[in-house]
């Protein structure tokens, strides 16, 4: 039943029709509905006088984010990516005498995280869902964010009755795929939904559709706290101020393991799962 009802949601949200209807009751219930073009606005209104960096700046926009960044008066901007620079990077960077600086690197090595030191602002869109492990990179993103972070990533629509509700897209059939293709709304082409996931093509590939209380819930788990959300149909994007790490898994010294060790057997609570 919760199977049939949340598949014709999901179907009637991705129609034109259905994903306006859904945009138009959302304003009307007083949520502030998100827009990929808002993105620039929500840069220029944070950045200035902060240092800043856009995780996966590249594909499509040629280190945009971080060039408006450093218009808007951030002080020391930096852009990541798993490619580049590309040619159009370059010449925006010599016509504009700009010192945006691009970082080769994955965002969850540690070598990367290293290299960008810590940002006060953390700008990351379109990544998330690129991602096989979402709470890694959100853990990336802290360890770089001393302020906040601006996150926008695609989402699959609230699963009512099963919060925190995510689909893990690789290895599904053709037939269970389709559900999540987004060419009706525009979308060009989703590898791994448009077509059967390709390991050659890594973070290419569309991993998870998280719903929107499961990317919050993450996104505490690793230390941030929403202040604002822009729900769009398939997507979010929020402002996040950084907190304390709710999460962390502290391994002890080989003394204090041992000590542990000990406990846990004398107390014998440690049992076959
Ligand atoms: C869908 S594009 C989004 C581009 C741009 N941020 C935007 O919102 O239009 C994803 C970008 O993130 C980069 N990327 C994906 N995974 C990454 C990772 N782990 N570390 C750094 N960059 C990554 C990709 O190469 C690509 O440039």
């Amino acid at each position: 039943m919760l199977n049939l009802t949340y598949r014709m949601k999901v179907r009637f949200m991705k129609t034109p029709r259905g994903n306006l209807m859904w945009r138009r009751w959302r304003a009307r219930r007083g949520d502030r509905v998100g827009n990929y073009a808002d993105l620039p606005d929500h840069i220029r209104r944070i950045v200035p006088g902060k240092s800043f960096v856009d995780i996966g700046c590249m594909w499509g926009v040629n280190g945009e984010y971080a060039f408006i960044a450093e218009e808007a008066g951030a002080t020391h901007v930096a852009g990541v990516d798993v490619f580049g620079p590309t040619p159009e990077f370059e010449q925006k960077k010599a016509e504009r005498g700009s010192s945006v600086e691009f970082v080769l690197g994955d965002a969850t090595d540690p070598g990367t995280i290293a290299a960008i030191g810590q940002r006060d602002v953390v700008f990351c869109a379109g990544v998330l869902y690129h991602h096989p492990s979402p709470f890694d990179l959100l853990v990336a993103l802290r360890r770089m964010c001393t302020q906040t972070l601006i996150l926008r990533s695609s989402t699959i629509p609230e699963i009512n009755g099963l919060p925190n509700g995510a689909v893990y897209w690789p290895m599904l059939t053709a037939a269970e795929r389709e559900l999540w293709n987004l060419s009706g709304l525009g979308v060009v082409h989703q590898e791994g939904i448009s077509n059967e996931f390709r390991p050659d093509q890594g973070y290419g590939n569309w991993f998870w559709g998280l719903t929107p209380s499961c990317l919050v819930s993450l996104l505490r788990t690793a230390g941030f706290e929403v202040e604002h959300r822009f729900p769009e149909a398939f997507a979010q994007t929020v402002i996040c101020r950084a907190v304390e790490v709710a999460f962390a898994h502290r391994l002890p010294g080989e003394d204090e393991a041992r000590r542990l060790a000990e406990d846990i057997s004398a107390a014998g609570v440690a049992r076959p799962a």
